[in-house]
């Protein structure tokens, strides 16, 4: 019995694996970086060792380059979402790289969110 649970986890392990949506996108340090995530995503969520709660971005007006994990602290800094999705860091840091994503993407039933993996390029 408890072998079959095993398997059956290994087999939805598989599952969520190989279905996942990850994107790498290769950057520079001190080089812009810049994503377009689509149409309708207003905000981006955001892992990186500066934090280790997610950090929010919301495309709106009045923005200073900065992520927020609770809506009032300030992290990092030349970041900006604009209204058609299009995520550019200005120059990037080893602070942004990390997991980004989108909270607003509609849900797949059975599959993970779409994820992009800013990472460093080799030279
Ligand atoms: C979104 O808007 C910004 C600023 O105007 C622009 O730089 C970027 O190329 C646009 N993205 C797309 C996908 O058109």
């Amino acid at each position: 019995m408890s072998r079959l649970i095993i398997l059956a986890c290994v087999f939805l392990a598989g599952v969520i694996y190989t279905d996942a949506a990850v994107a790498r996108m290769l950057v520079e340090l001190g080089k812009e970086a810049r994503f377009d995530f689509g149409e309708n995503m207003l905000v981006v969520r955001r892992t990186t060792k500066l934090s280790p709660n997610s950090q929010y971005i919301f495309a709106s007006p009045q923005q200073d380059g900065t992520w927020t994990t609770d809506g009032t602290d300030k992290i990092g800094k030349g970041a900006h979402l604009f209204f058609n999705g299009t995520l550019i860091i200005a120059k990037m840091t080893e602070e942004d790289i990390g997991s980004y994503e989108m909270p607003m993407e509609t849900p797949r039933p059975n599959l993970a969110r779409t994820m992009i993996d800013f990472a460093l390029k080799d030279n």
